[in-house]
């Protein structure tokens, strides 16, 4: 094994369905999209595209502290480099995300109850096997090839859901509000990213993330009916947990101490970003993005029968209002 490989020990239950008969239409039909939308990330992707990095990779506008003292006495060239350390970083936890989300499917290939389901799962698979291709390549071979190791709340939501026993439970975590996080993000990168090769990969992973929000939102609801109120219970514990996790404790102190940073200033950077967050114009992105990552959490939640009155109150303590819905977004 090498130095960062970790093993997981699971239970999981492997249906051998033998019975072939289409027996969920909708799910069918999200596995034939996927297969009419494949992309190769060796081919699709111009990786000739020389990357610009004086004019950064991410927007700086997006680096936590920008425009606060401490970034404001960095010389250009040390804002560029901040840049790109801290765009590795970022992009870094998607791809340890990634490289979870293809180990969570390939169990649920294996447990989820039914055939479409199954066919679907094999190819949201290799889907994230190309996610996790296409952002390790541009880490790299455009970004100085510097993969910043996995934070402790990913490492520990990924290890629970792929060390849990149920399948609704991994769909929960990782289809249902995982990738939410992940989309919004993308979404943002898509959109604002200074470097145009990252804009289309971001683009690329998108189109296929929206199938895989799809696949919980079809298979949620019938398995989240029949719950028992101990299992319901559990399931609410982790939705609030695992909310929690990939809302927190993402701050990329690493990328500051890349640059020569010192922990007074980094301190400094880590105060300062929720002042920012609260006041001026340029932190207009991260509002945005906020309230689309709320919006379809809580959008989520409602359609597969998981928000009541007690995950509303989750909900409401963690700072999201469950009254949001993508109609008023
Ligand atoms: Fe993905
Ligand atoms: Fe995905």
């Amino acid at each position: 094994m090498n130095a960062t490989a970790e093993r997981i020990s699971t239970n999981l239950e492997t249906v051998f369905q033998r019975s072939y008969a289409c027996d969920a239409p909708d799910l069918r039909r999200l596995y034939e999209n996927a297969k009419r939308d494949q992309w190769n990330a060796a081919r699709d992707i111009d990786w000739t595209a020389p990357v610009d990095y004086e004019a950064g990779i991410f927007a700086d506008e997006l680096i936590d502290g920008y425009g606060t003292e401490a970034l404001a006495r960095l010389a250009r060239k040390d804002l560029a480099r901040l840049n790109l350390e801290f765009s590795s970083w970022r992009l870094s936890q998607l791809l340890h995300g990634e490289e979870g989300a293809m180990l969570a499917c390939s169990q649920l290939v294996d447990m989820v109850p039914s055939n479409d389901a199954k066919f679907f799962q094999a190819t949201q698979v290799v889907d994230e096997a190309r996610h996790a291709e296409v952002l390790s390549r541009y880490l790299l071979e455009k970004c100085g090839g510097r993969i910043y190791p996995i934070t402790g709340n990913i490492k520990t939501l990924f290890d629970y859901i792929l060390g849990h026993g149920k399948w609704f439970v991994k769909t929960v975590g990782l289809q249902l509000l995982a990738e939410t996080f992940a989309v919004a993000l993308f979404r943002m990168l898509a959109e604002t990213a200074k470097d145009p090769l990252l804009r289309e990969i971001c683009k690329r992973i998108l189109a296929d993330e929206s199938r895989h929000m799809g696949f919980s939102v079809l298979s949620l609801p019938e398995a989240i009916a029949s719950l028992n109120a101990g299992d319901m219970r559990e399931l609410e514990e982790f939705t609030r947990e695992a909310i929690q996790l990939v809302l927190t404790g993402q701050f990329p102190a690493e990328a500051y101490e890349a640059v020569g940073m010192s922990a007074a200033e980094i301190a400094s950077v880590k105060r300062a970003r929720k002042e920012v967050a609260r006041g001026r114009d340029y932190a207009m992105f991260r509002k945005l993005f906020k309230r689309e990552m709320h919006t379809t959490v809580v959008t989520n939640l409602r359609k597969v029968g998981l928000l009541n009155e007690r995950t509303s109150a989750m909900l409401r303590e963690i700072g999201i209002d469950p009254s949001l819905s993508a109609q008023a977004a």
